[in-house]
């Protein structure tokens, strides 16, 4: 049988995304290439862990309830504008496969998070890639522009790979704008709670009243947990219904549902004082890394540098690697970055590793 025949058309040539945060592939380096909390997890998820053990044998409660519960108190938010995954990758996945038909056009920055080009390109629809202009901000006027007529706008705050953040009344113009048009806005605010002020910054208290407002968010990064998957979402209350009938039974398993309440409730502290330590760390760091003329480095506005190095992204990666210190490759995100680095701000003392790792570079 001839499968390549069998396959929908929109699946022939897809190319995985590529991500960083593989620094588990090297044993005793520090990993500046994923944007986590550096501190690592809260202590005290073990109770959690024992406390899962026994509901294994059963099937997890469908509506994730107490992780759902936790979310609506925390964020002071209705149940019915909340709904959960197993990860925001999932959701990512999740809505285009609710909202878009082949030929849809959607709207996103470029460079920006990955997952969104590819799970749209899984449903047919025509990606329409804004560039970011030489400053690498997103450009809400030319986004409003191209959201005439368009289906869906994506937008990513702080942007991932680049790292700006779109002050609050922006995106609400943009998101204003697009309802006038009729067109939904997706809003991914995963790494915005390590941000110091990120409450200024967040539109969660705006998806009640906006009806084409989404936005992901995830435990993911604020608590350095990639291996577990928890995630949730919170949209208007339309767009939630039909996320929620759509979404994969049983998608978050007893033990994350367990985790993500506890630290939701228990530990909601460990994000800000991680937030408060990297927002001064990223001028040290700024200073000390732009001093090895490596790279030119200004302060950035959420907590990851995106830098043009003096040598290939892929040679001064493995340069920096030869002093255990792993920063990522930007090559991945196109041409116009294959000399592009990103990097993540951590404790100060693990903010030295990576310093001296340029140092030493920069006098070879
Ligand atoms: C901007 C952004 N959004 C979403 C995700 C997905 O993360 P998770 O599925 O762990 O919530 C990532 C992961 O790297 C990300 O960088």
């Amino acid at each position: 049988m001839d499968i390549e025949k069998m396959v929908r058309k929109e699946m022939r040539g897809l190319v995985r995304p590529v991500h960083g945060g593989l620094g588990w592939q090297h044993p005793g380096v520090e990993d500046f290439s994923s944007n986590l909390n550096p501190y690592g997890p809260p202590d005290g998820l073990m109770e959690s862990f024992a406390e899962a053990l026994p509901h294994l044998v059963h099937y997890p409660d469908d509506r994730s309830t107490v992780f759902r519960e936790a979310i609506c108190s925390r964020f002071h938010v209705e149940d019915d504008y909340v709904t959960i995954g197993a990860g925001s990758a999932e959701i990512i996945r999740l809505f285009p496969d609710v909202f878009l038909s082949p030929g849809d056009r959607v709207v996103m920055p470029s460079p920006t998070f990955s997952e969104y080009s590819f799970a749209c390109q899984v449903r047919g629809a025509r990606i329409d890639a804004v560039p970011l202009p030489d400053d690498l901000r997103v450009d809400i006027d030319e986004m409003m522009r191209r959201s005439v007529g368009a289906k869906l706008v994506y937008l990513c705050n702080p942007n991932n790979p680049t790292g700006g953040i779109v002050p609050r009344k922006r995106v609400l113009e943009l998101v204003e704008e697009c309802d006038r048009q009729g067109t939904l806005v997706f809003l991914d605010e995963t790494l915005l709670e390590l941000v110091e002020g990120s409450k200024e910054i967040t539109c969660l208290a705006e998806a009640s009243s906006h009806d084409n407002l989404f936005i992901i968010r995830s435990l993911t990064k604020c608590f350095a947990i990639p291996g577990l998957r928890i995630g949730y979402a919170v949209g208007s209350q339309s767009i939630i219904e039909h996320m929620e009938r759509a979404r994969l039974s049983w998608n978050l398993g007893r033990l994350e549902q367990l985790v993500g309440a506890k630290l939701l409730n228990d530990h909601y502290g460990h994000i800000s004082k991680a937030a408060r330590v990297m927002a001064a760390e990223k001028v040290r760091v700024a200073q000390a890394v732009s001093a090895t003329g490596l790279v030119q480095a200004g302060v950035p506005d959420a907590f990851f540098f995106f830098e043009r190095s003096k040598w290939s992204g892929k040679t001064t990666q493995e340069r920096i690697l030869r002093h255990k210190v792993l920063v990522r490759d930007c090559a991945s995100f196109g041409p116009r970055f294959h000399d592009f680095i990103r990097f993540a701000v951590k404790t100060p003392e693990r903010n030295d590793r990576l310093i001296a790792a340029f140092r030493a570079e920069a006098e070879r």
